[in-house]
């Protein structure tokens, strides 16, 4: 099973002169990351702003600069560096560039590999909010796009020139999803295996108010919950992302709803329903203060420090998994543990109900709880899988692609 979507797909990333130029470090990390091969031209203005020698030592492969390098052409022609790719990128894509490819012009290694391509482009633009309005770069925006080349952003914001408004390029994970559609769409062009299907997830940590200032929380980033929101609305299902507070961005065409408490988190979640897929991936407290109150509490010199009575959270993968009525088909619990995995989580899904457990190893000596890489065990009615060391995002890809696998199998036998 493939974990990503990019893995061994070959982009060509064409670097274009701009400030933005060095957010394409961070696009080649993360593409590199999902298995893709990357090769990178950039132009002469581009190597202003980055150096060939970043580029390359991220691609793994020479970075390409010159139209006219006997190397080079010797080597990998520019005509080939566009047949040897399967999608290409222009990141940060200058007005000079978007006008040259508007009117088919070919006068350096960038323009050329442009023009050669039959393949489809991307285009990331980035330049003064001017710029970007001016009516020859619309003009050319217009055609470009009946062309069939596909835009991410630009975005709003403020700009490096002191400017605000359109013009800021789409941030590496922007253009990371959008690259990621395109080869979702390529690969499943009738839509993704779970287009029908609508899923509820829930992620992050909960707080639990004290007093209006304080609150009782974890250290749940809510990565792992956002990433599978974002892999199962990829593969085509309508998502539902519950999400208690994160620093998170919500992912790409997934709805979300923002709460703060358990209590609100089950509220949305029992609204959200009827759902086919329901997983719960938040971390949310077990307990909350009984009774929270209205006023700061305050220090008082000399008297004790306030008791905290707690109270027992609703367990919202239990209520969900135990419903008479509209319990989802199928229900995704998630087990953090620090010792006997495997057994804690299995007993904890025949305890709650869920169909299935993901299982993981928080212990501090991970570093999984608030970091990128996980180590899973799936655990079914059926029995255990361990999956190998993955990034967060390779795992939500492969939970989403084994959903997929478990409805079409259903399907399959009725
Ligand atoms: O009981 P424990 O917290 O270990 O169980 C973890 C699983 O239960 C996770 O899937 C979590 O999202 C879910 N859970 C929940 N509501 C709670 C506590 C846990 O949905 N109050």
């Amino acid at each position: 099973m493939a974990e990503s979507i990019l893995n061994g797909r070959r982009v060509l990333l064409i670097i274009g002169g701009g400030i933005a130029a060095y957010k394409c470090l961070e696009l080649i990390r993360r593409l590199k990351e999902r298995g893709a091969n990357v090769r990178a031209i950039l132009t002469d203005a581009a190597q202003q702003f980055v150096t060939p020698l970043s580029v390359s030592s991220l691609t793994g492969d020479k970075a390409y600069t010159d139209l006219f390098s006997l190397t080079d052409e010797a080597e990998m022609g520019h005509i080939e560096l566009s047949r040897d790719a399967d999608l290409l990128v222009v990141a940060p894509a200058t007005a000079d560039l978007m006008a040259k490819m508007a009117n088919g012009l070919a006068n350096d290694l960038a323009s050329t590999a442009l023009l050669a391509t039959d393949k489809k482009v991307l285009v990331a633009p980035a330049m003064n909010v001017r710029m970007w309005t001016h009516r020859a770069t619309q003009r050319n925006v217009e055609t470009l796009m009946a062309d069939g080349v596909d835009f991410v952003g630009p975005n709003e914001g403020d700009m490096a020139c002191g400017e605000f408004g359109p013009g800021r390029m789409a941030e590496p994970a922007e253009i990371l999803a959008a690259i990621e559609n395109h080869f979702t769409e390529l690969a499943y062009p009738g839509g993704g295996p779970l287009k029908g299907k609508r899923v509820l997830i829930t992620s992050g940590p909960t707080h639990e108010p004290i007093d209006p200032v304080r609150y009782l929380a974890n250290r749940s980033s809510g990565k792992q919950g956002y990433a599978i929101a974002q892999a199962l609305a990829r593969l085509g299902a309508e998502t539902i992302l519950v999400s208690g507070p994160t620093h998170l961005s919500d992912p790409p065409g997934v709805t979300v709803k923002r709460v703060e408490t358990a209590r609100e988190m089950l509220t949305a979640c029992e609204t959200a329903l009827p759902a086919d897929i329901a997983i719960c991936a938040a971390a949310v407290a077990d307990w909350r203060v009984a009774s929270d109150a209205e006023q700061k509490l305050k220090k008082q010199s000399g008297e004790q420090a306030p008791a905290l009575m707690l109270v027992e959270n609703p367990d919202i993968l239990a209520t969900l998994s135990q419903k008479k009525n509209h319990r989802p088909p199928l229900v995704v619990g998630f087990a953090a543990e620090t010792e006997k995995v495997v057994e804690h989580a299995t007993s904890k899904r025949e305890r709650k109900g869920c169909d299935w457990i993901v299982a993981n190893d928080v212990s501090p000596a991970t570093g999984v709880m608030g970091g990128d890489l996980n180590t899973v065990h799936l655990i079914t009615r059926e029995g255990q899988e361990d999956w190998p060391l993955l990034p967060k995002q390779a795992v939500a890809e492969r939970l989403a692609r084994r959903i997929a696998e478990h409805f079409s199998t259903a399907k399959a036998a009725e």
